[in-house]
């Protein structure tokens, strides 16, 4: 984007200070600012991230907050606020916690920053994607899901583990819902150029594809509440593709109306990223099994979006 770009980055708990850190590192906005409700503790992170900014060499300013007013002029906002998950929980058993939370926050965005394009990465991430459309009722290709990003750098990480092939000659693609039945998909998942299934085995490869599956709560598990380092850096890789104008294709959440088959859900699919938010939704040539996996995924999204209907919100 030409001129002085701003970023608001609702929540400072690990993924929102995450987030700010990197963005601010990568000098992606001229301005970050991170609000939170807690008094002080956005302030105080922020300064102490300010004061990293001479040694590592970034100029980005960054701003802790308390008042959602500071958001106005936001070219992008992310929302990172609510409840992580603790051990044995579901993404899903956080609605109760976290869907009272993105309605008053979608309606902040609404009315301080109506022109901003929104990454959602608050879970459930289905249906706080879903919430944040309806309540700001922003365009389709101003309200994006982060989710596949992650799933995806989780399936690209385990290949490069498991073969020991430099993860830079991978590339991963996982599609359809934040939750346990997202589809990994290994025909367009390339290692060295190849397809993974030609190149790892079938065991190792249905392996690796479960626990991508189960990859946040394989965290969850170790670390008492969920991951931040990777949902930050996959939230960044998507503000830099809208910020620069980059055009990369990246799976994320995007309101469907008929592509694969699926109508008025926010499901995981590949688009691509531009200063204008999503620029166009990129079908794949699907196989039956492909296409069922998906389906499947997608009536999970529509069930927890039943949830939220079903609680007035
Ligand atoms: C995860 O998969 C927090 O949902 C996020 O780790």
């Amino acid at each position: 984007m030409i001129g002085k770009t701003k970023i608001t980055v609702i929540g400072g708990g690990h993924v929102g200070e995450s987030t700010t850190f990197i963005l601010a590192v990568k000098e992606l906005a001229n301005e970050v600012v991170m609000i939170d409700i807690i008094e002080n503790m956005p302030q105080g992170k922020a300064l102490d991230m300010m004061q990293a900014g001479p040694i590592l060499g970034f100029d980005t300013k960054i701003i802790g907050s308390n008042d959602f007013k500071d958001m106005q002029g936001s070219d992008l906002v992310i929302m990172t606020a609510g409840f992580p998950r603790k051990p044995g929980m579901s993404r899903e058993d956080l609605i109760g916690q976290n869907a009272p939370i993105m309605k008053d926050v979608a309606a902040k965005i609404k009315e301080y920053a109506p022109n901003s394009i929104v990454i959602v990465v608050s879970n459930p991430l289905d249906a706080m994607t879903y919430m944040c459309k309806k309540i700001t009722g922003f365009p389709d290709n101003r309200i994006i899901g982060q989710a596949g990003v992650l799933d995806s750098t989780r399936f690209m990480a385990f290949l490069g583990m498991e073969t020991g092939i430099s993860i830079k000659t991978i590339q991963g693609m996982t599609l359809g819902s934040h939750g346990d039945d997202m589809v990994p998909l290994p025909r367009f998942s390339l290692i060295g150029g190849r397809p993974t299934p030609g190149v790892v085995e079938n065991e190792k490869l249905d392996a690796i594809i479960a626990r991508t599956k189960k990859g946040g709560g394989e965290i969850v598990k170790l670390l008492g509440t969920s991951a931040y380092w990777a949902p930050a850096a996959g939230t960044v890789m998507m503000a830099e593709s809208i910020l620069k104008d980059k055009k990369m294709i990246l799976p994320c959440h995007a309101i469907l109306h008929g592509e694969y088959g699926i109508e008025g859900l926010f499901v995981g699919v590949p688009v691509k990223l531009g200063n204008n938010g999503i620029e166009e939704i990129v079908e794949f040539d699907l196989t039956d099994d492909e296409k069922a996996a998906l389906k499947k995924s997608a009536d999970h999204v529509k069930e927890v979006c039943e949830i939220v209907d079903n609680m007035g919100i």
